[in-house]
């Protein structure tokens, strides 16, 4: 790997500059030691808006660049940021490798949003494209940089587990009222529903939360899954009609919707040959003030508790406030009226920060980070087999036969519950 750019200064290059983009430019507001020099978007216009924003607070003089390759060959830039939507994932790291592979770009590393692939052959050959290509791999999975998940880990393994025993228990909820774009609604572009899109979150900072402190992921052996999924209001004709209405036409929830909630119980034993157990539950049906990310942490003597809405800022506002709606308050905000929890930073609280810290300082440092493309192949693993567990409505012992070239229904189109 290659390490004559600067050592003290990241430059960072965006594939993709939406929703995921504005989240992570808005972070580096608290990350030391790099900038945002470039945004790569077949869509000019997010290009800009998102260069701009960068700009504008003060992280980086972000320029649009025509492609892929011109921004990776570009000296300045470092490494790249994948946010792109999950149907782009072969293509754009695809460019990438070659780009270093044939030696038109140096690169350092590149991280990649969450899921790493939508099943685990796609998510495996990420892997590989980055280990041709000699580049560090990041998986941005930002909850497990929450620093409420983070502190909260830290206090129980070294107070409750050292005195009282190891955790048993962990259960993580991601809950809103659906996704902002219709490509996330298409089961064959996402590679499924919420399952695919929201429990890569939850299983994989209930499998942080369980793991001793500076150990890998890999010390918890997968046993078993048993997953059930459903699609519980979007296949209405009501509200099928609403996702018809957004997307010009293109989804078609009566005949292919995706699976709207999904919950899963994994099972893993521990080095000292114990079972602990992973619990999710995840869905595009909760309609309460916005985005809920919740977690418990069981053990012997304890347990940890949180719950994103229950936000240290509350602000109320009487039926004579009839506001805009927005989404200023809270991710995937519901309304603008009566007493309302305010995430106050959610760049801070939902982990961004933390994450783009840990990766520009890995890259830096000629390191792999501590999350990398390794968590996101287990994850896509762990996916997976809970799409097997829930089609055939049995538990799955792990690892199921046929893993690598798994496609749930789901992501095939060929998934309907009312038809079953
Ligand atoms: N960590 C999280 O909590 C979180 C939240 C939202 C999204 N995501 C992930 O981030 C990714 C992007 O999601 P989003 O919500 O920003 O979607 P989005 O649709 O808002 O933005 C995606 C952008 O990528 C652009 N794009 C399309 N094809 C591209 C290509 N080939 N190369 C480069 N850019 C391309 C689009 O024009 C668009 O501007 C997804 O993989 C999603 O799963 C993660």
């Amino acid at each position: 790997m290659s390490h004559h750019k600067s050592k003290t200064n990241l430059g960072i290059g965006i594939i993709g500059g939406g929703f995921i983009a504005r989240f992570h430019i808005k972070s580096f507001v608290g990350v030391r030691d790099a900038d945002i020099l470039g945004v790569f978007d077949p869509d000019a216009k997010r290009a800009r808006e998102a260069c701009a924003l960068a700009k504008s607070l003060g992280v980086g003089e972000a320029k649009p660049y025509a492609s892929i390759t011109a921004m990776a060959a570009d000296p300045a830039i470092g490494a790249l940021w994948v946010c792109a939507p999950n149907f782009t994932r072969g293509e754009v790291m695809e460019e990438i490798a070659a780009a270093v592979v044939s030696g038109k770009a140096e690169l350092g590393g590149v991280a990649c949003e969450k899921p790493l692939g939508r099943n685990v052959g796609e998510a495996k050959k990420m892997l590989a494209l980055a280990e041709k290509a000699h580049l560090l791999d990041g998986y941005l999975e930002n909850q497990v940089f929450a620093p409420a998940v983070t502190r909260g880990k830290e206090i129980v393994w070294a107070r409750g587990a050292a005195i009282a025993g190891p955790p048993y228990l962990a259960r993580a909820a991601e809950e809103h009222s659906g996704p902002h774009m219709p490509w996330f609604w298409e089961g064959t572009l996402q590679g499924g529903g919420v399952l695919n899109d929201m429990m890569c979150h939850s299983v994989e900072e209930a499998r942080f939360m369980l793991t001793p402190p500076g150990e890998t992921r890999d010390v918890l052996i997968p046993v078993s899954v048993t997953a059930y999924t459903n699609c519980l209001k979007w296949q209405e004709p009501k509200y099928a009609a609403v996702l018809k209405k957004n997307s010009g036409g293109k989804t078609d929830y009566l005949n292919r919707p995706a699976e709207d909630f999904a919950r899963s119980l994994l099972e893993f034993k521990s080095r000292d040959g114990k079972i602990v157990v992973v619990e999710t539950t995840t869905s595009w049906c909760y309609v309460g003030a916005g985005l809920r990310l919740s977690m418990e942490l069981l053990g012997p003597e304890y347990a940890l508790q949180i719950n994103t809405l229950d936000a240290g800022l509350k602000i109320f506002f009487s039926r004579e406030v009839k506001g805009k709606a927005g989404e200023d308050l809270v991710e995937k905000q519901n309304a603008e009226i009566g007493l309302m929890p305010v995430v106050a930073d959610e760049a801070i609280e939902y982990g961004y920060t933390a994450e783009n810290r840990h990766m520009v300082q890995s890259f830096l440092h000629g390191v792999r980070p501590e999350e990398n493309f390794r968590d996101g192949v287990a994850v896509a693993e762990l996916l997976m087999a809970a799409y097997m567990s829930a089609e055939t409505g049995k538990t799955v012992a792990f690892p199921p036969k046929g893993l690598d070239d798994f496609i749930p229904a789901v992501a095939r189109g060929k998934w309907n519950p009312k038809k079953k």
